[in-house]
């Protein structure tokens, strides 16, 4: 069974909320979302997505037997990078474990290869984020490096994986 990434709608905020909220989740981002993630702060997203600039925000919903399952986003960077762009990503738990995620890394690179000037699509989980790094491997990505100390999560310093997926 394959997953799907398609445009958000914003009757997708209960199933954008549910998959969220929630700490094994929340605790593999970057800071600044709330917790608890509630229907509103998905309303929100959702809202700040449908009117992103098309050019430089590429975010979808990940959905499985028509259902909202995950998020994934491609986000072009500025100045001398402004062809290079930042992947992120999550998956609800209870659809973990059954390459979904894989898939939809694969489907966004492709799309925005296809449809874009980017050619080069980069990533850094925490070092300790086995399950992400699998993934970007799976989807083909090099790892590039180990940036030592490079972030402070919930009070600890940790290690992360600059990943890249470069046009050929
Ligand atoms: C990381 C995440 C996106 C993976 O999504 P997923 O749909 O479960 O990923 P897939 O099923 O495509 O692949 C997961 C791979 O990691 C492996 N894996 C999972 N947990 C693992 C662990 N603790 N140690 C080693 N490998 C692990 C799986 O076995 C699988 O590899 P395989 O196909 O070779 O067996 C999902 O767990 C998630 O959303 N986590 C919370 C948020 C997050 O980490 N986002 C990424 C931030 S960079």
């Amino acid at each position: 069974m394959d997953c799907l990434i398609r445009k958000w709608r914003l009757e997708d905020k209960d199933a954008l909320a549910e998959n969220l909220n929630n700490l094994k989740v929340l605790n593999n981002l970057r800071d600044g979302l709330p917790y608890p993630y509630t229907p509103a702060d998905a309303e929100d997203y959702i809202l700040s997505i449908l009117s992103a600039d098309p050019e430089n925000t590429f975010a979808f919903a990940i959905t499985a037997e028509e259902r909202v399952i995950g998020s994934i986003g491609v986000f072009r960077c500025n100045n001398i990078h402004f062809r290079t762009a930042e992947l992120g990503y999550y998956i609800g738990e209870p659809y973990w474990g059954k390459g979904y995620m894989t898939s939809a890394v694969k489907q966004i690179c492709r799309h925005v290869f296809e449809t874009t000037n980017i050619v080069r699509i980069f990533a850094e989980p925490f070092a300790q984020n086995t399950a992400s790094c699998r993934v970007l491997e799976k989807a083909g990505f090099q790892l590039e490096g180990t940036l030592r100390s490079n972030a402070v999560k919930n009070g600890t310093m940790l290690d992360m994986k600059l990943y890249a997926l470069v046009k050929d």
